[in-house]
C-alpha cells in the first residue's frame, strides 16, 4: 500500500533490523550496551521523524527468539534496557500520540516485562499516530508455529472448519493481525539476510539494505529507503 504525499510514495508500513549495535559500540572503544542504549534512542528519533515523512506502521526486531544464545551478561543488558525502554515509553507514546504493541511470544518474558508491555499496550491502545511494534523474543518460524497451535485449537474447540482456512485467516492468527503487510524493510549494517524476520508479513515487501550501523541511521538514510523504494515497480507477481 503507498501513501501520496506531495507527489512521493511513502511506505506505509515500514520493517526495521536494527542491526550493528555492537560493531557501532566496539568501534568506538565502548562496551557493546552502549551501542543498544543509542541503537534505542534512534529507533525513538527515526519514529517522531518517519511519522512526519507520512509513515504510520514501524515494525522493529528488538529481541529474537535466537537472541538468548548470546552471552548472558548482553542478554542481561539488553532485557534491563527493554524494561527501562517499556517503562518510560508510555510517556512518549501519550506525548507523540503513538499507539506501541509487543509482537513475539510475550509468555517466554519474566513477569515484570510482560506486566510493563501490558501497561504500555493498553495505556496506548487508543492512540492514532504511529502504530510502532516491537518485535520481543519473536521468531517468524515460532510466530508459524504459535499460529499454527492457535488455529488446531480452534478447531478442536468446533469454533472452525477446515475450509475456513486461508490467507486472509491465517494472517489473522499472526501476532500482526491487524496491520497491513510492511510495504519496505530496512536492514542496516551491510548483512543482507532476513534473519528469521516477518516471514508470513514479507512476501512482497521491497528491501533496503544500508551499510551504516543502526546507531547512525538518520533521517537522511530514511528519506534514501523511501527514495529507492519510489523506484520500485511493485506488481505483486502480475505484470
Ligand atoms: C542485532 O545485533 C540487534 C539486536 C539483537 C537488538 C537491537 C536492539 C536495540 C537497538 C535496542 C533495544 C530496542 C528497544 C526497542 C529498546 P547487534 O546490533 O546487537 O550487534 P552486532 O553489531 O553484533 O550486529
Amino acid at each position: 500500500m503507498k501513501e501520496e504525499n506531495n507527489n512521493y510514495n511513502v511506505p506505509l508500513h515500514v520493517a526495521i533490523i536494527m542491526d550493528g549495535n555492537g560493531r557501532w559500540a566496539v568501534n568506538k572503544g565502548k562496551k557493546r550496551q552502549a551501542g543498544h542504549k543509542q541503537g534505542s534512542k534512534t529507533l525513538e528519533t527515526i519514529c517522531k521523524q518517519a511519522y512526519d515523512l507520512g509513515i504510520r506502521y514501524i515494525t522493529t526486531y528488538a529481541f529474537s527468539t535466537e537472541n538468548w544464545s548470546r552471552p548472558k551478561e548482553e542478554v542481561d543488558n539488553l532485557m534491563n534496557l527493554l524494561r527501562h525502554y517499556l517503562k518510560t515509553s508510555l510517556k512518549n507514546a501519550i506525548k507523540d500520540n503513538m499507539r506501541v504493541r509487543v509482537i513475539g511470544d510475550k509468555t517466554g518474558l519474566d513477569d515484570d516485562i510482560i506486566e510493563s508491555i501490558n501497561k504500555l499496550e493498553e495505556g496506548s491502545k487508543n492512540n492514532t499516530g504511529l502504530q510502532l511494534q516491537i518485535a520481543l523474543n519473536y521468531g517468524g518460524r515460532d510466530e508459524i508455529v504459535r499460529m499454527t497451535q492457535k488455529i488446531l485449537s480452534d478447531y478442536e474447540n468446533n469454533k472452525i472448519e477446515i475450509n475456513d482456512i486461508n490467507i486472509d485467516m491465517i494472517s489473522k492468527y499472526m501476532d500482526t493481525a491487524d496491520i497491513p503487510d510492511p510495504d519496505l524493510l530496512i536492514r542496516t549494517s551491510g548483512e543482507m539476510r532476513l534473519s528469521n524476520f516477518l516471514l508470513w508479513q514479507i512476501a512482497y515487501t521491497e528491501f533496503y539494505f544500508v551499510e551504516k550501523h543502526w546507531p547512525d541511521f538518520n533521517i537522511e538514510d530514511l528519506k534514501d529507503a523511501i527514495a529507492y523504494y519510489n523506484k520500485t515497480d511493485r506488481r505483486y507477481g502480475g505484470v
